[in-house]
């Protein structure tokens, strides 16, 4: 792969909260972006996470009201009925393997949505979860819901902005409905030798 498709599919994979509902997504396509999960790098390469797949409209449905969705559009309570995620893949740790995930959970996540652009879909990370969700899903004790990944066929187009002046991080949705993303540019990340002498 060249670099600069390697940039473009980083850029592309931004998240995603507005989906053709109906267009489901197979469980062997859920598999495969879990396989890509799999190969993720691991601190002490424990690979404590475990991954529950959902695509059926019954589970769906049940998942949906405990995830909390865009804290800064305030008048958007989430995607309504007909554009909401075909699919889920839930992030668990096993217990019995650690304590907690660390970094795992990030690379392990941003693997699936990689995975999920280049295939046409798109997502979104979900650390917004009711503590409910294990009990409604009939989780085994060991299994701690980490993060859900809402999956689904994108309606919604995100574009990346520069930081206005102001410095404002707060994603926005324009009247358009694209939502748009300010990063922080490249100057401001890298830090110069000694900047703090
Ligand atoms: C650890 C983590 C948790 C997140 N949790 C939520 C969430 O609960 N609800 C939501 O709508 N977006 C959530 N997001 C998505 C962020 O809002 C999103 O990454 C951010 O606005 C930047 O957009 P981008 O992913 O397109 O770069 C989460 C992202 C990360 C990395």
């Amino acid at each position: 792969m060249k670099s600069q498709a390697l940039s473009d599919l980083i850029a592309r994979t931004r998240s995603c909260r507005r989906f053709r509902q109906a267009e489901g997504i197979e469980m062997a396509t859920l598999r495969e972006l879990i396989d890509l999960a799999r190969l993720g790098g691991s601190a002490r390469n424990v690979q404590p996470l475990k991954y529950l797949p959902v695509n059926d409209p019954a589970r769906n449905e049940a998942i949906f009201p405990h995830l909390g969705w865009a804290g800064y559009l305030k008048d958007w309570p989430g995607p309504p009925e007909g554009e909401r995620p075909a699919a889920y893949i839930v992030c668990l740790l096993d217990t019995r393997l650690a304590k907690e995930a660390g970094c795992d959970l990030g690379i392990a996540t941003q693997n699936i949505l990689l995975g999920a652009t280049v295939r046409g879909l798109a997502g979104c990370r979900i650390g917004s979860v009711s503590p409910t969700l294990g009990r409604r899903l009939d989780l085994a004790d060991h299994l701690r819901i980490l993060q859900v990944l809402a999956l689904g066929h994108p309606l919604e187009q995100v574009v990346i902005e520069p930081l206005g002046a102001e410095g404002d991080i707060r994603y926005w949705r324009d009247p358009e409905g694209v939502h748009h993303v300010p990063k922080r540019s490249l100057d401001e990340l890298i830090v110069a030798a000694g900047a703090g002498e």
